[in-house]
C-alpha cells in the first residue's frame, strides 16, 4: 500500500530537487536546481573584498568566510527556491579539488545538513562540475553529447581534458608550472593593476597595442598540449624592471597589458589546435574558469575551433567563474547514473578528475 503522503512529496519520489554547494576556493555560492535541471534559485557571494587587501586569496580567511556565510545562503536560496529542505532529494558539495580549509567546510555543512534532514549526499569533484556545465538543460541549442572537449582555465587550474563520458575523463595536457590565472594575476601585480589581475589587465589592454612588445609563446608549436605561463611572467617582469622604479605611463602599462594578453591567446589557440587534432571526435569545446571571461582568449577560441568544424561553447561568465549551478548539475547527472560518493567522501585539496574513472 503506497504511502499517499510520500508520493505527494516530490522527493520522495527520487525526482525532488538537489541543492548544491560550493566552498572550493573564495566564492561561497548555493544554488537549488529541480529534477531537469532548472535553475530555481541561485546565489554567490564573492569574498574578493576580503582578500584584494592581502592580493590574493588567503585560505584561512576563505574557509571561515564560507562557514559564517552558508548557513544564511542557504536558507536565502531555498527560500527563493520556494522550497523547504523536505522538498530536496539531495545536498551535494564540492568536496575538492581546492583549498582545503573551504572544502572541508562545504563537506562538512553539506554531509550535516543532509544527515540532519534525512537526505543523500552527493561529494561533487569540483572540476567535473566545470567540464559538465555544458550539459545544463538550456545553456546550449540541443543537446551537448559526448565525447567533447573541456578547457578549464582559471586561477587554480589549467588544463584540457577529454570528457567521454560522466565520469570518464582524459587530461590531454596540462601547465607544468603556474595556472594561466596565476600568469594574470602576477603580471597585474608587476603593472600595478591590483588583484585579481586578468579583469583589470583584459579591460587596460584595450587601450595598448598588443604588438608593442615581443614576448615569448611558450610551448607554442610544441607537441602535446601542455601549458607553461611562469616563462612569461617572468618576461614580464624583466621587461618591467627596465622602466624606473614606481607607477608605470597609463599608455606604456596598456602596451605590455595587450603585448602580455595577445602572446597569452596565441598560445591557447595553439594548444588547443593540437588538442582537438589529438582527439578528432571531439565536435565541441566548452571552456570553464574564471579566465574563460576574457574576451581576447573565447575569440581566438572560436576561431580555432571552428577552424576545425567543431563548436565553440562559452557558457555565461556567472557559469564559467565557480558557482554552485554547476555543483548541483554534477550531482543530478551523477544521480541519474547512480554512481556517486556519499558521506562516505572524504574533502581533498587534489582530485585528479581521472581518479573518477569506474
Ligand atoms: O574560476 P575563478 O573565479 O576562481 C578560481 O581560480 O577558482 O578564476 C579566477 C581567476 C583569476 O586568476 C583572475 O585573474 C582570472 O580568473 N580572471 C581573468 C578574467 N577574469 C578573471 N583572467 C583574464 N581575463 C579576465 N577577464
Ligand atoms: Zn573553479
Amino acid at each position: 500500500m503506497p504511502n499517499v503522503t510520500n508520493i505527494a512529496n516530490p522527493a520522495a519520489t527520487g525526482l525532488g530537487p538537489v541543492m548544491g554547494i560550493e566552498s572550493s576556493c573564495d566564492e561561497t555560492a548555493v544554488a537549488v536546481l529541480d529534477a531537469g535541471g532548472r535553475v530555481m534559485a541561485e546565489n554567490v557571494l564573492s569574498q574578493l573584498d576580503d582578500h584584494a587587501k592581502f592580493g590574493g586569496v588567503v585560505p584561512e580567511i576563505a574557509a571561515r568566510a564560507h562557514l559564517a556565510a552558508l548557513p544564511d545562503l542557504v536558507r536565502l536560496t531555498l527560500s527563493q527556491a520556494g522550497i523547504g529542505v523536505q522538498d530536496l532529494r539531495a545536498v551535494a558539495a564540492s568536496t575538492g579539488p581546492g583549498l582545503i580549509g573551504g572544502v572541508i567546510v562545504g563537506a562538512c555543512f553539506g554531509k550535516g545538513f543532509a544527515i540532519a534532514a534525512g537526505k543523500e549526499f552527493v561529494a561533487v569533484n569540483h572540476l567535473e562540475a566545470h567540464a559538465l556545465t555544458a550539459r545544463l538543460p538550456g545553456l546550449m541549442a540541443g543537446p551537448v553529447e559526448f565525447p567533447y572537449l573541456a578547457l578549464l582555465i582559471s586561477g587554480g587550474h589549467c588544463q584540457c581534458v577529454a570528457v567521454e563520458a560522466v565520469g570518464r575523463y582524459r587530461k590531454l595536457g596540462g601547465t607544468i608550472d603556474d595556472s594561466v590565472g596565476e600568469a594574470f594575476d602576477k603580471v597585474g601585480k608587476l603593472l600595478g593593476l591590483g588583484w585579481p589581475g586578468g579583469p583589470a589587465i583584459e579591460k587596460i589592454a584595450r587601450e595598448g597595442n598588443a604588438a608593442a612588445f615581443a614576448l615569448p609563446r611558450p610551448l607554442r608549436g610544441r607537441a602535446g598540449c601542455d601549458f607553461s605561463w611562469s616563462g612569461l611572467k617572468t618576461a614580464v617582469a624583466q621587461l618591467v624592471a627596465k622602466y624606473p622604479a614606481g607607477a608605470l605611463p597609463r599608455p606604456l602599462v596598456a602596451d605590455i597589458a595587450a603585448s602580455f594578453q595577445q602572446a597569452v591567446v596565441e598560445v591557447m589557440e595553439d594548444r588547443v589546435d593540437h588538442a582537438l587534432a589529438m582527439y578528432p571526435r571531439a565536435k565541441l569545446l566548452v571552456v570553464g574558469g574564471g579566465v574563460a571571461a576574457n574576451l581576447a582568449i573565447r575569440d581566438g577560441l572560436e576561431r580555432v575551433v571552428a577552424q576545425h568544424g567543431a563548436r565553440f561553447v562559452a557558457p555565461p561568465v556567472r557559469l564559467c567563474t565557480d558557482n554552485a549551478v554547476m555543483v548541483a548539475w554534477a550531482a543530478l547527472e551523477r544521480l541519474a547514473i547512480g554512481v556517486y560518493d556519499g558521506l562516505e567522501a572524504a574533502p581533498r585539496p587534489r582530485w585528479p578528475l581521472e581518479e573518477l574513472r569506474f
